[in-house]
């Protein structure tokens, strides 16, 4: 079973066991857990094989947005990332295409089709996490009838996949609070406003051009929403990526990989390989670390890795190699993944040959960037249904500046009903213009020359929106722009006759783990410095020697620890104590934990035996396939999808448009010569039966 036992961070609550059966072997899941993630939990990762080449198909975004872990349910084709396991059922992979469920015809006269109820409403909100929830407090808070609708089976949306503490401002946005606990906070409140529903397992399939929007309840029951205003709080998508073995089983997206470690405890891999720089890839790779998953290195085409360099920095210093510059070539394996190959880029990014490495790895993680969800919010406008978006479905930033956003536009959404809000003020626009900033430049990091009594030193040296440090000094000596939390922090040594006591405050709420504590009060000579650490406590015990580390994780010499600290107040971050040298003591930043051979690539370089690389993996069509026709003159999507099949699959053309566009581009053909296809009206695959009225209750009729 591969299930975590003990993490740092989350809790591992008892949950009864169910029953069900995958091709007949009597299997295990948890209590509220989806068929994926307890077939995972139990070693399953190929669900199935593809109709048209036999390829093996696994989970690829675990978040309903597309279709490859369909698997078959008591004879009914369903998506095993969005299926609670049910006490009995009996799962069988889908091997070629599914078969229909049987119709028994004496009996087909007997269903009476539901009429589809129509409910109106003041405000419908698509999505219920961070955005969706706080629009959500601000409209119940003055009392607005609003409905909430959100597919998972709880309310917070990403944020209950993340462990780590929020960057951002305290005072605005919970920052430094764990993304899971902002998660909690957040539903708690909106619940506390009776008019304010939820609707969860719910999604929203369709808006209509008569305004009203069509929403698929508890994944059975359809119904129409009229509301009069629509907020789009419905996240982002994540984007793929070409690369030869990019649809084996164990490619998958960072949001599936967080699902399955952060929210169902599975630990999905033993060895995982990221691609990605941005803040996603960083910390799937922190979360992977934190649930004791090797993660054998990290490839970012750029010259730097694109998210926050503190959580660059912490990846490094725990002892995952970061290979900027660098792409990945293939996944390699036949029914799953077995091993990735990469290979440094030239300023054009183009693979360099004979450079190429590969490393041992069973899980390749994808995180090259986000897409909005827009699509309801885009035809509200359309069809003039008044419309606001909020979070990444308007703006691709972090889930801090999500919760701003969903603030700001709930009060937007009250004034645009007749509600008076007052004016909003425009300090509050300036701080959602903050928060939702790129990294600033990196600067050369200052090591204070004090050498006596105790001072924290920050080794935050990117301008990043973020002020828990300078909030939690109890004598105000961390100072921070207040207004712009963008700038650095420094320390002042003493203010109002108060200096620095040691209290560890700084240490333990700085989300980036970058301030470290050094005290020269017992030994000048070596003095003690305390570190911020996340991972499992008797990961370190006091006395073992380990190698201490500089903020980007050079390393700088091997120490005893002194003491691990593990204190209620400090959250889940553990103080570690080392006596160090001074002549590096200032300079240490992190514990290297990860060794060096685990991330030692493979003394061959494997080369993929394979066909082209896969774009549309629902119809597994080719970039070879879909380059003839671009380079035969092509530019209309729809010719594409009427030789190839190309973006005709059940995800609805979401994974692969974004990759045939990147194919004109890489022909040379401008974006104003491309012609697209039409949006499919539906978000989503839906049983035709849900139309009419019938649901899971008449299972047979309602899911053909
Ligand atoms: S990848 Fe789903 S339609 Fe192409």
């Amino acid at each position: 079973m591969c299930r975590i036992e003990q993490h740092p961070i989350l809790p591992i609550p008892a949950r009864i066991t169910i029953p069900f059966t995958w091709q007949g072997r009597p299997l295990d899941a948890l209590e509220g857990e989806t068929l994926s993630s307890a077939l995972f939990a139990a070693g399953v990762r190929v669900f199935g094989h593809h109709a048209k080449d036999g390829a093996a198909q696994g989970i690829f975004c675990a978040n309903g947005q597309c279709a490859q872990c369909l698997v078959i349910v008591n004879g009914v084709p369903v998506k095993a990332c969005m299926e609670l396991v049910r006490p009995g059922v009996c799962v069988e992979p889908v091997e070629g295409l599914p078969e229909l469920p049987r119709l028994d015809a004496s009996s087909a006269g007997a269903v009476k089709p539901r009429p589809v109820e129509t409910v109106r409403v003041p405000v419908l909100i698509i999505g219920g996490g961070p955005a969706g929830l706080s629009a959500g407090i601000e409209l119940g808070k003055r009392g607005i009838e609003t409905l909430i609708i959100d597919d998972k089976h709880r309310l917070g949306g990403k944020l209950v996949l993340q462990t780590h503490r929020f960057f951002g401002s305290i005072d605005a946005v919970y920052a430094g609070t764990r993304g899971i606990d902002i998660a909690t906070r957040l539903e708690s409140e909106v619940r506390t406003f009776p008019q304010v529903r939820v609707w969860l397992q719910s999604a929203a399939l369709a808006v209509y051009s008569d305004k009203t929007v069509g929403v698929l309840v508890e994944g059975r029951r359809y119904a129409l929403v009229k509301p009069d205003v629509l907020l789009t709080a419905a996240g982002a998508r994540e984007k793929n990526l070409a690369f030869l073995g990019n649809t084996l089983p164990g490619v998958y997206g960072a949001g599936a990989f967080q699902t399955l470690v952060n929210r169902d405890l599975v630990k999905p891999t033993g060895r995982l390989f990221i691609v990605g720089g941005g803040n996603v890839g960083l910390i799937a790779g922190y979360h992977a670390l934190q649930a004791g998953i090797s993660v054998i290195g990290l490839v970012e085409v750029l010259p730097e890795c694109s998210g926050y360099k503190v959580h660059r920095d912490k990846l490094a210093r725990l002892g995952v190699p970061i290979y900027t510059s660098h792409t990945v070539l293939s996944a390699n394996g036949t029914d799953a993944v077995e091993s990735v190959t990469i290979t440094p880029v030239d300023v054009n990014f183009k693979p360099i040959p004979g450079t190429e490495r590969s490393f041992d790895c069973d899980t390749v993680l994808i995180a090259v960037g986000l897409d909005p969800v827009n699509e309801f919010h885009e035809k509200a406008r359309e069809f003039g249904l008044p419309a606001f978006a909020a979070g990444d479905a308007e703006e691709i930033a972090e889930a801090s500046a999500a919760i701003f956003s969903g603030k700001i536009r709930g009060l937007e959404v009250a004034r645009a009903l007749g509600h008076d809000v007052g004016e909003i003020s425009p300090e509050w626009y300036r701080t959602a213009d903050i928060l939702k900033s790129r990294p600033g430049a990196t600067v050369h990091e200052m090591t204070p020359s004090a050498e006596t009594g105790v001072f924290p030193v920050i080794h935050c040296n990117q301008e990043i929106p973020c002020d828990p440090c300078a909030a939690v000094c109890p004598n105000d000596l961390i100072e921070l722009d207040e207004t712009d939390i963008r700038l650095l922090p420094s320390f002042v040594a003493e203010k109002d006759g108060k200096g620095c006591t040691g209290c560890e405050k700084c240490v333990a709420i700085c989300p980036g783990l970058a301030i470290t504590l050094v005290d020269y009060r017992k030994d000048a000579d070596f003095p003690t410095v305390a570190i911020p650490f996340e991972l499992l406590k008797d990961t370190l015990k006091p006395g073992e020697v380990v190698t201490v580390e500089d903020t980007e994780g050079g390393a700088l010499g091997r120490v005893e620890v002194g003491a691990v600290k593990a204190l209620k107040a400090n959250d889940r971050t553990v103080i570690v104590k080392v006596r160090a040298p001074k002549e590096y003591a200032k300079r240490i930043a992190g514990i290297r934990i990860q060794p060096p051979e685990v991330a030692e690539p493979l003394d061959r370089y494997v080369e993929r035996m394979s066909k082209d690389t896969v774009i549309c993996r629902c119809e597994r069509v080719t970039a070879g396939e879909i380059r003839k026709l671009i380079r035969g003159g092509v530019r209309d999507i729809n010719e594409i999808k009427a030789v190839t099949r190309a973006s005709m699959g059940s995800c609805g053309a979401k994974t692969c448009t974004p990759l045939i566009h990147r194919l004109f581009r890489e022909e040379g053909v401008p974006e104003s010569e491309i012609v697209d296809q039409p949006k499919r009206p539906l978000f989503m695959e839906v049983p035709l039966g849900v139309f009419a009225g019938l649901g899971h209750e008449e299972e047979g009729h309602g899911r053909e």
